[in-house]
């Protein structure tokens, strides 16, 4: 351990040298070096000269967009936690910047900057962000607090609305430590004069979190979402449902969430349940509605995911008539019947109601590790099998995931599932999550050839919930044997070959994964995200340069970014010698 913190020290103490410098003075910034971007921006130029950011500057956009607002207004909010000081945006009828300003505007931006990009022109005299869409003007608020010293980004909104940090506590924290900001309310922030041009590579650029296996307090899925947003992030996928957990009020269904909704059965369940002993273990409908409007504040979707037709322990306790018949009796175990209608009723029921609560375009139904046990002896299964000459029960769940997708469309949204959807071919109206690295690879090029569109995120880049070293002696405890180092997170390859031949655009993003199985507090979930999720992030966003990424060019921006954490208050795990670039 000592070792290791050595080591850690080695690493980082320039680093913490030249953050702390800029922290209390806010004038170590040298225009010379370039700001340490995270994400990567397509184009940035830092010129001579600098604009100084005090709690006297106005932020203004123009009128009538209420998003640009949302834009302003989170910007604002960031300003007015790194100065401890109240700063609100305001509208102006101005289509240019009035000088001395931060000033936000759709007017005269780059078409091509597409539904995401911005550019951002900092000069002596003002900033201005123009963007053909307010979430462009979003990401360059970002950017400039990045061009800023670290700690722009002093204490997040722990508490929707509040100011201000808390304690001070100085890396590496132990996993288990609870989440606090380590800054100092800033006086005045310099920016060095710039010019950003700036457009995602990827629409979706995607993180999970899994409270059906530990449950997470809104306030902290809140707190998740405000960190996605400082990366760049836009899509937050929620495993809201699974063997352990219905963790959703249904109104039409109560019996789907007791009080206490914890499954008996899995005594792991109980004993990692250490961090906190919240009163229920769902949530409700007006809480997730906080949620989705808190998201949208930040350019972020909240992707539920409802898993179906396997993983449904917590569905089917709720809902034991969604079984299968096995000998004239409702069986229970892992999955849904799909032979029988009354199990489309019902799902579809809690659809409805789930759809009212998350606007997303697209709703996850899971279907993955569906063992299908009882589809071959369910009288219903086997009827169903017969009428609509299904061969085997692989093809079963190809219905079954088709009619949910057809319901889906009908309601105008598009069914998400995980990669086990296309073994019964491709489902050209969903979208694919590819995650069983190698042995999906297959499915994955015939789906390709059938349109499929994807989302990329496989287990050997994408688990965050593997180890991040081998060095597990060091390491909170994380699933299984496998590791997935920071290096590998940043070796996620976008593209797989045969898609990129048929046509790259099948691939709308990518996205990590933080299941909640081992996870024992919400310092260990931001643990095991970061500083991955900063790789992911760049993978999402980057171009991807001519020769590759370069993982060393990225380790010594990360450098700079984690102090950011730090001034965020995100717990993060401090790389080790083992994560440095090799010569
Ligand atoms: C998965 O990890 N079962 C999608
Ligand atoms: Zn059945």
């Amino acid at each position: 351990m000592i070792a290791r913190v050595r080591s850690l020290y080695r690493i980082f103490i320039p680093a913490i040298v030249a953050g702390l410098a800029a922290l209390l003075g806010g004038s170590a910034f040298s225009a010379a070096a370039p700001p340490a971007l995270i994400p990567r921006p397509v184009t940035m130029k830092i010129e001579s000269g600098r604009f100084t950011i005090t709690p006297a500057t106005k932020i203004l956009y123009t009128k009538g967009d209420a998003r640009l607002a949302d834009a302003a207004d989170y910007l604002a909010g960031r300003l007015s936690l790194a100065f401890g000081k109240t700063m609100t945006a305001a509208s102006t009828d101005a289509v240019d910047g009035p000088a001395g300003t931060i000033f936000m505007t759709t007017a005269g931006a780059d078409p091509s900057l597409g539904k995401e990009g911005y550019s951002l022109v900092v000069r002596g005299d003002g900033v201005v962000i123009r963007a053909p869409k307010s979430a462009g003007a979003f990401y360059g608020g970002i950017t400039l607090l990045q061009l800023a010293l670290p700690g722009a980004f002093r204490a997040p909104a722990m508490v929707e609305g509040a100011l201000g940090g808390r304690q001070t506590v100085r890396p590496p924290r132990p996993a288990d430590q609870p989440n606090v900001s380590t800054a100092a309310p800033l006086k005045r922030m310099v920016v060095p004069c710039a010019t950003v041009w700036d457009k995602p590579r990827f629409a979706w650029r995607g993180l999970l979190i899994d409270p059906a296996r530990h449950f997470w307090t809104i306030d902290e899925l809140k707190q998740y979402v405000d960190y996605l947003a400082i990366h760049k992030l836009n899509i937050l996928q929620i495993h809201l449902t699974d063997h352990e957990n219905w963790t959703v009020e249904v109104l039409r269904y109560p019996n789907l969430t007791p009080e206490k909704a914890l499954n008996a059965a899995d005594p792991r369940r109980e004993k990692n349940q250490t961090y906190y002993h919240p009163a229920r273990h769902y949530y409700t409908q007006d809480e997730l509605k906080s949620l989705v409007a808190f998201a949208r504040k930040r350019f972020v979707t909240i992707v539920p995911e409802f898993e179906m037709p396997g993983h449904c322990g917590g569905l089917l306790r709720g809902c034991p008539e969604c079984g299968c018949t096995v000998d004239a009796k409702k069986v229970g175990g892992g999955e849904v019947c799909p032979g029988q209608e009354t199990t489309y009723k019902i799902l579809q029921n809690i659809l409805d109601e789930m759809l009212a609560v998350f606007p997303s375009q697209y709703i996850h139904i899971g279907a993955d590790e569906c063992a299908k046990t009882n589809w071959s002896k369910c009288a219903d299964c086997r009827k169903r099998m017969k009428d609509e000459g299904l061969e085997s029960v692989t093809e079963l769940h190809g219905y079954f995931v088709g009619r949910m997708s057809d319901y889906l469309q009908h309601k105008g949204r598009t069914l998400v599932g995980w990669d086990e959807i296309l073994e019964s071919g491709a489902k050209p109206g969903a979208i694919g999550m590819y995650w069983r690295s190698g042995t999906a690879d297959e499915l994955i090029r015939k789906a390709a050839d059938h349109r499929q569109f994807l989302v990329i995120t496989p287990t050997e880049n994408c688990y965050f919930d593997y180890w991040q070293s081998p060095e597990k002696e060091n390491e909170p405890q994380a699933f299984s044997h496998f590791v997935v180092t920071l290096r590998q997170a940043y070796a996620l390859q976008p593209l797989p070959d045969h898609v990129k031949r048929i046509d790259p655009k099948l691939v709308l993003g990518v996205q990590a994964n933080l299941w909640g199985e081992m996870m024992k507090s919400f310092p260990h979930v931001l643990y095991q995200t970061y500083p991955r999720a900063c790789a992911l992030c760049e993978v999402a966003w980057s171009p991807e340069p001519d020769g590759g990424r370069d993982y060393a060019e990225f380790f010594e921006r990360l450098r700079t970014h984690l102090l950011r954490l730090d001034a965020a208050g995100i717990n993060y795990r401090a790389p080790t010698d083992a994560d440095r670039p090799r010569k």
